[in-house]
């Protein structure tokens, strides 16, 4: 592969749908400079701001590609929500699925080196407008994007196999300009070393954001009665809230659904989600009758604890949950990023 040369010491980064700023820190330990960035969302701008840099703070439909500096790289994680299976799945559908042709846009116009798109699961299964898969087209529109088009691979990934203590499956596309020649390996598996929750609780007093978004009253009634390592499964049936109990007594119908998991210390947790419902996220502490703290959570997704979150009000709290939910895990983005800059960045 030719290696991509650059009149700047670090190659430069425009980050699209930043929040705040998961991918963005990823990149930059392994080397990257940020050099645009953008999210409409003000929880996300207030997190990345405080911690990564300055944000373009418009909506990405009202920006026009002369306002983006070139750069060597564009990430985007689309928003994920239309094609998650927690979501409606109405895939293109919905307006927010068809923001990745945004990228395509930007990417069109400033034909960056290399091109990393991130998103949930759902995206592989989901059509297009025309019934064809949305992966397809999104190869096809990228193979010849700008005349010169890129070569571009795509895997789903669980975030546990590259250094961050959470079971997470996410896709991810990289696409190198075919001009530099070769196609993008991803990086081995890296062998699961102290990723189990224990590890992770043990938070020294002196780190900030050590609070948690109280559970709801009916939701504390219910925990009390699950174990670590259990489930809704272990709540008997007379403590359920009505509507748990209408699922329990149809469990087929309703295909035995996981709710309230309860990771116990011994196990890597499950998905941090924005929502950070216990319904349907690994939220719940082992031992304590709470949900994690904002600093177990971020540190859940392989935040470090210097990273600052903003915990000053109930609202902001909750805020935080979210921003830290949609982020993609800090170690999983910088084995990525490592990887694109050993074989793409690097002379050798
Ligand atoms: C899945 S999150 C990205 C998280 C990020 N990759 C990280 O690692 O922290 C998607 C982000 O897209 C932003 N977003 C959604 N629609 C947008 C739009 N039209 N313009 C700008 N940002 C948008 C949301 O506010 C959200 O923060």
């Amino acid at each position: 592969m030719t290696k991509a040369s650059s009149q700047h010491t670090k190659p430069q980064l425009i980050s699209l749908f930043s929040g705040c700023g998961g991918l963005d820190l990823g990149f930059i330990k392994a080397g990257f400079e940020v050099v645009w960035a953008n999210d409409f969302d003000s929880d996300a701008q207030a997190i990345h701001e405080l911690n990564i840099g300055k944000i373009d703070k418009r909506d990405i439909l009202n920006v026009h590609e002369n306002d983006i500096p070139n750069g060597d790289i564009l990430t985007a994680g689309f928003p994920c929500q239309p094609f998650s299976n927690a979501g409606s799945r109405k895939g293109v559908y919905d307006s927010r699925g068809m923001l990745y042709k945004e990228c395509l846009r930007i990417i069109r116009s400033k034909m960056p080196k290399v091109f990393v798109f991130e998103n949930v699961k759902g995206l592989l299964s989901t059509k297009y407008i025309d019934g064809r898969n949305l992966v397809d087209v999104l190869l096809e529109d990228l193979a010849t994007i700008g005349d010169i088009g890129y070569n571009v691979v795509y895997k789903l990934l669980n975030a546990s196999d590259y250094e961050v203590p959470q079971n997470r499956q996410r896709v991810f596309f990289v696409g190198i300009r075919k001009d530099l020649g070769g196609t993008f390996q991803f990086p081995e598996k890296i062998k699961k070393h102290n990723l189990t929750l224990k590890h992770v609780l043990d938070v020294p007093k002196d780190v900030p954001n050590q609070v948690d978004w109280v559970l709801s009253p009916q939701a504390l009634g219910m925990i009390e009665y699950i174990p670590e390592g259990g489930s809704w499964k272990d709540i008997p049936y007379e403590h359920l809230a009505p509507r748990f109990k209408k699922i329990r007594d149809d469990m087929k119908k309703y295909r035995s659904p996981n709710f309230y998991r309860r990771f116990s210390r011994d196990e890597i947790c499950g998905t941090m989600t924005a929502s950070a419902q216990p319904e349907n996220c690994g939220i719940l502490h082992p031992i304590k009758n709470r949900r994690f703290t904002i600093r177990e959570a971020a540190r859940i997704q392989s935040f470090p604890d210097d990273f600052k979150f903003i915990d000053d009000s109930q609202k902001n709290i909750i805020a935080m949950y979210k921003v830290i939910g949609n982020a993609v895990p800090v170690n999983l983005a910088y084995n990525i990023a490592k990887a694109i800059m050993d074989q793409v960045f690097t002379e050798k």
